[in-house]
């Protein structure tokens, strides 16, 4: 089944168009790459996917329910609950430490304070950050921060993880650790959706949406035959 379809998706912005009669189809277990040069429209169309921009015309379904967009609360809920967000930059916050970082999500959907503490220390030592969870966030690396940005994104256990440009800080270690733990999250179930810029990363997903111009080109099944 499909967790998440866009059918015939269009955005004006202004007197420009960019998103036209855009449909895509995440099955649930995909890992995707969105791909397509500079301005294609490829952060537009993934701030659509995650509920965080509306289009100007067309449809979305959730597990095959249409969506009414309108329902501002119910679409920040299953926001919340459904989807998780890792971007170019980490949007941490500075003024709470590693772990507090990654509890934040869980508290404000009111699971408790130990809950949240042990499923935040799981989630760091499972991203190789065991012993720096009392850190502040400008004592750590750039590729430490990403990987506490990802902590944070699987905190309340998305079923999509969508993802822009998450390596575009990082060098090519990081990068490869980054892609690694997207790949072991992806095994253990959750679907990931990756804007990238990057063919070679683009190469180590399920599948491939090229971007052209506001459109989709091209989709190439990565999948290979048991
Ligand atoms: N809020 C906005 N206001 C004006 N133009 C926008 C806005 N968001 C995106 N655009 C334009 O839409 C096009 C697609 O942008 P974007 O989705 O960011 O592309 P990409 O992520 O592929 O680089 C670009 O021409 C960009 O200038
Ligand atoms: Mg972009």
């Amino acid at each position: 089944m499909a967790l998440l379809r866009l059918e015939n998706i269009n955005k004006w912005v202004g007197k420009e168009q960019i998103l036209k009669g855009v449909s895509v189809k995440i099955e649930e277990g995909q890992f995707l790459a969105i791909v397509g040069p500079s301005g294609s429209g490829k952060s537009s169309l993934l701030y659509i996917l995650g509920l965080l921009d509306r289009p100007t015309s067309g449809s979305i379904y959730y597990r095959e329910k249409v969506l009414d967009l309108s329902q501002t609360e119910f679409i920040s809920k299953l926001r919340n609950e459904s989807l998780g967000f890792v971007f170019q930059f980490h949007y941490l916050i500075p003024e709470l430490n590693v772990v507090e970082n990654v509890m934040a999500p869980q508290i404000k959907r009111g699971v408790n304070h130990k809950e949240a503490r042990d499923k935040a220390m799981m989630l760091l030592e499972r991203l190789g950050l065991k012993g720096k969870e009392k850190r502040q966030i400008f004592e750590i690396s750039g590729g430490e921060m990403q990987r506490v940005a990802i902590a944070r994104a699987m905190a309340n256990d998305p079923e999509i993880l969508l993802c822009d440009e998450p390596t575009g800080n990082l060098d090519s270690k990081n990068t490869h650790t980054v892609m690694e733990i997207f790949k072991e999250i992806n095994r253990k179930g959750t679907t990931i959706v990756m804007v990238t810029h990057d063919l070679n990363l683009a190469k180590m997903t399920k599948g491939v949406l090229e971007m052209l111009d506001g459109e989709i080109i091209s989709y190439t099944s990565l999948e290979t035959e048991k």
